[in-house]
């Protein structure tokens, strides 16, 4: 890459910041301005190679604002730090590309993006199951191509979703809100799959169950498997949320697809290496009345021979997170990471998983912490003294 391919902000800036995608709004790049920073803002839409991020930092750079498409391994974020970084902060939520543990050996923070996409992501995935249920995309392709010809009592017949099983694989932030969404909308019963009882979960849905009742209405329910297996067996709609580990690579292949119902959908909007897609798109040709929904995919950009020649596949490339709220919140998350750690400033006062974010989102001067440093505890690096609730957080 030239020079001409990257734009510099506030070049006077005495902290230099590498930022391999441009990111939308204004928010975070005032933030960084305001903490003297010089900015330097990749312009290419092109994913960069670990040469080029390495080539990037040269031999000076106080931190870096990366993507998930990247890889940061030990020897990149090694790289960064011999630079002088005092950060790496992850455009995402996720950091499966990040090698977390090496980031530690190194002491270097690396920051994330949690609690603005945790509805924007769920809702995705609930557009998702409907337009593979309800054959959205088929139907839009059939009036694209002049081929609709009349109302006909047969046409494109799909499946109704309501007072159905529902499985979440991965009950964490965004399936507890898939599953919310999905349960009270549409009366379904829940099966979940966690390694982690989620208490608050279940307690909202019997919420919920006691308030139908009171509504002379049948009960939902609530149970969290004991297998994967019995999930797969029992539920008309999948959707997987779990996170992306060596372990769970793979959750999903041609075993665990034989074991679902003949019709039912399985919606990925996580990570794409959950799921054998090979082994998905083999499945999804076999079964014509079995449907899947995909926003992420094993190989991305790319995607398993076959799957785009399936009619009972429909295909979104990785827009979980494409809301202008939720992408200017990364972006600001992102930014405030760098500023909270080049300023000196401690961790936000929630722990890992827990952070209320909105704070940082406003217009008014963000609180003097670190919104979310995902290896901060094994860093030892200082949290926020915990604040008396405001009024706000009363109401
Ligand atoms: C994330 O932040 O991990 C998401 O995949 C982005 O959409």
């Amino acid at each position: 890459m030239t020079e001409r391919d990257w734009k510099v902000v506030n070049p006077g800036g005495s902290h230099r910041v590498v930022v391999t995608k441009e990111l939308p709004g204004a928010r975070w790049l005032q933030l960084l301005t305001a903490a003297d920073c010089r900015v330097e803002v990749s312009r290419s839409t092109e994913i960069l190679s670990e040469a080029e991020l390495r080539a990037a930092f040269g031999d000076h750079c106080d931190a870096a604002i990366g993507q998930l498409t990247e890889r940061w391994s030990a020897e990149t974020l090694g790289a960064l730090r011999a630079a002088g970084a005092a950060i790496y902060s992850q455009y995402a939520v996720g950091y499966d590309n990040v090698d977390v543990a090496a980031a530690t050996r190194l002491g270097l923070p690396v920051g994330n993006t949690p609690g603005v996409l945790t509805e924007t992501t769920a809702q995705l995935a609930v557009a998702l199951t409907f337009a593979a249920a309800r054959r959205i995309a088929e139907g839009d392709r059939v009036m694209r191509a002049g081929e609709y010809h009349g109302w006909l009592p047969g046409m494109l017949l799909g499946a109704l979703i309501y007072r159905a099983t529902l499985g979440v694989v991965g009950a964490g932030r965004v399936g507890a809100a898939y599953a919310r969404m999905m349960v009270e909308g549409h009366k379904m019963d829940l099966v979940y799959y966690d390694v982690r009882l989620n208490a608050e979960l279940e307690a909202y849905i019997a919420d919920y169950a006691a308030f139908l009742v009171a509504h002379g209405e049948q009960p939902v329910t609530c149970r969290r498997a004991a297998t994967l297996r019995e999930l797969l067996g029992a539920c008309d709609v999948v959707s997987i949320h779990a996170t992306l580990t060596e372990e769970t690579r793979h959750l999903i292949g041609a075993l665990e697809l034989a074991a679902m119902k003949e019709e039912a959908v399985i919606v990925n909007a996580s990570r794409g290496p959950l799921v054998d897609e090979a082994a998905l798109a083999r499945h999804c040709r076999a079964h014509p009345r079995f449907r899947a929904g995909l926003d992420v995919y094993e190989n991305e950009p790319a995607m398993a021979p076959g799957l785009a020649e399936l009619d009972n596949v429909v295909l979104v490339p990785h827009l979980g997170s494409a809301t202008t709220w939720t992408r200017e919140g990364m972006a600001t998350l992102a930014a405030a990471n760098v500023a909270a750690i080049l300023r000196g400033w401690p961790m936000w006062r929630a722990a890992p998983g827990l952070e209320d974010v909105l704070p940082f989102l406003g217009d008014e001067e963000p609180p003097h912490a670190a919104p979310s440093i995902v290896n901060a505890d094994d860093l030892g690096l200082p949290r926020i003294a915990a604040q008396a609730p405001t009024k706000e957080d009363q109401q």
